[in-house]
């Protein structure tokens, strides 16, 4: 790989569930070599560094985040050779790889649980919380709302109630014990020596536990992080470390820390308000998020999202937006899960097409390295007759075939979608590939020119004054390159006028459609209901 220790600024990330993905040995479940497979296709997409979920031998109760093993492969799933060979298939393409790293928990099937749970002696006890009542750390709020009833939960065999954020076969490991620590650094070690760019870190909020606090965003939670990334910086310094923690921007910037914690984090609240805006037909939540996200060092990044394997999360939301979220985008109760959505990106847009353009060009010009979620590329449904999450995560649909050409097995893993809109026979990979109109051959053309552009990933970002509240217009600059987008956020054509920086020349138009005129000081500008301009002065 070229050494370019700043690669993820740069680049447009794909979060990849390999059970969903392509299934290469017809055992129903997708793996490792139906990865290798589709690699063609990813490259073709344009992205270039991949999200894997987690892939370790787990009994599965929460999809793999439940690991039973930190150090193979899911039998399902392939085995580490398939491990090696994909990271190798990644890098020939010039792509990375960056898999999910669950420090928080292990599954209650993990043979450090078990032993455990036997013996008050084992060395494995301490690996754990435990506790003679379950009356600590009440401040702690549950995650699991729709399942769990406590934090605690009573083992028969231990004698004592054990702590776990998650699901209750989601024993928290307790970081306390400095062999906690260690196992997961020689964890991490191993999986970067078998070459991966970096790993996306779960429920980064919750590893330590202290009286009289939530148990979120603990000091000694960034110490040890800071402790993981100074072993990184040490030994690998291109590799990343990305934080999946939920909060406002000024408290998801902490685990940035000076530079020397995260690479990057997830921006959550800017998810929230793009779909907040695209409802109200309103720039306004935009502009408020942004000028709460603070400014980010040289060697930072956020991560932006429409989209995960997650339902679309409301926690952080204030109580008003909750409801209105639920409200205009889960009316059914089907819909909602813990607190927030499980749908699609598609089926969240009503499928309109102009939207979920809309919403993709808002992703891609937004500052911050963007991640698809598979399958939202050519506007994937969902199903929410399933349960848990696993109605966002259905079968990659890759042609009008049996299984969507996911697997020939007579039994996946998960039903493919059978809905009259987002059924194979209407929406498939293939289809849209051979169609230069289709959503993919857009998103493709929007990631081929953000690559083209680096005011897209390091440029600066500056609203332009304009009275309409309906279109989101900013200057992306970097250097010399200088771009202005448009996104109009309302169903209606609208008019804006916008005034020029003196020097200016015609501009050339990246993508979108412009209809214009203008004089040297100012340009008016007529844009279609859900319409994105982007251009380049
Ligand atoms: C966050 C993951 O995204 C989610 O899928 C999982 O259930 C929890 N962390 C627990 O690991």
């Amino acid at each position: 790989m070229p050494d370019n220790s700043l690669w993820y600024k740069d680049a447009v990330f794909y979060e990849l569930y390999v059970r969903a993905y392509r299934d290469s040995n017809g055992n129903g479940h997708g793996d490792l070599g139906g990865v290798i497979e589709k690699l063609d296709y990813l490259q073709t997409l344009g992205v270039n560094c991949i999200w894997l979920l987690p892939t370790y031998p787990s009994p599965l109760k929460d999809d793999g985040y439940d690991i039973a093993d930190y150090y193979n492969i899911h039998p399902d799933y392939g085995t580490l050779d398939d491990f090696k060979a994909l990271v190798d298939a990644v890098h020939k393409r010039g792509m990375r790889i960056i898999t999910d790293l669950v420090l928080n928990h292990t599954s209650d099937r993990h043979p450090w649980f078990q032993a455990a749970r036997k013996n008050p002696e084992s060395p494995y006890r301490d690996y754990y919380v435990w506790n003679d009542t379950d009356e600590k750390y009440q401040q702690a709020r549950i995650i699991f709302l729709d399942v769990e009833e406590s934090n605690w939960t009573w083992d028969e065999k231990a004698g004592q109630y054990y702590w776990h954020r998650f699901y209750k076969s989601q024993p928290d490991l307790n970081f306390d014990n400095p062999k906690v620590q260690e196992e997961m650094l020689s964890i991490a070690k191993f999986w970067l020596d078998l070459g991966v760019d970096g790993f996306r870190v779960d429920a980064v909020p919750y590893l330590f536990e202290r009286e009289g606090t939530n148990c979120e965003n603990l000091p000694e939670t960034h110490a040890y992080m800071k402790k993981l990334r100074a072993f990184m910086e040490q030994h690998y310094p291109d590799r990343i470390l990305l934080s999946e923690a939920n909060g406002w921007p000024e408290d998801i910037q902490t685990y940035f820390g000076n530079g020397d914690e995260f690479h990057m984090a997830f921006h959550f609240p800017l998810m929230l308000h793009m779909y907040i805006a695209l409802h109200k037909q309103s720039k306004s939540p935009l502009e408020n998020i942004i000028a709460r996200t603070p400014a980010l060092s040289n060697n930072t990044q956020w991560c932006t999202f429409l989209r995960n394997h997650d339902e679309l999360t409301l926690e952080m939301a204030t109580e008003e937006d909750r409801q209105w979220m639920w409200q205009e985008y889960a009316p059914e109760p089907r819909m909602r899960q813990n607190l927030g959505i499980r749908r699609r990106l598609a089926p969240l847009l009503n499928n309109n097409r102009q939207k979920i353009e809309l919403a993709f060009s808002l992703l891609f010009t937004l500052p911050g390295s963007p991640t698809l979620y598979y399958g939202d590329e050519i506007g994937m449904g969902d199903n929410i007759w399933l349960p848990d999450r696993n109605g966002v995560r259905t079968p990659m649909q890759w042609e009008d075939a049996p299984n969507g050409g996911f697997s020939k097995s007579n039994s996946p893993y998960a039903p493919v979608l059978d809905s009259e809109k987002y059924a194979p026979s209407r929406v498939n990979v293939t289809a849209q590939s051979d169609d230069p109109e289709s959503l993919f051959n857009t998103i493709r053309q929007m990631i081929a020119v953000r690559s083209q552009h680096k005011a897209f990933s390091w440029g600066d970002f500056t609203w332009v004054e304009e009275r309409n509240p309906a279109v989101a217009v900013f200057w992306r600059q970097n250097e010399a390159e200088r771009l202005l987008i448009l996104n109009n956020l309302s169903s209606n054509r609208e008019s804006i006028k916008i005034k020029l920086p003196e020097e200016n020349n015609k501009p050339q138009l990246l993508l979108g459609k412009l209809d214009y005129k203008s004089n040297k000081q100012k340009m008016v500008i007529e844009i279609e209901g859900y319409g994105y301009c982007w251009m380049k002065f």
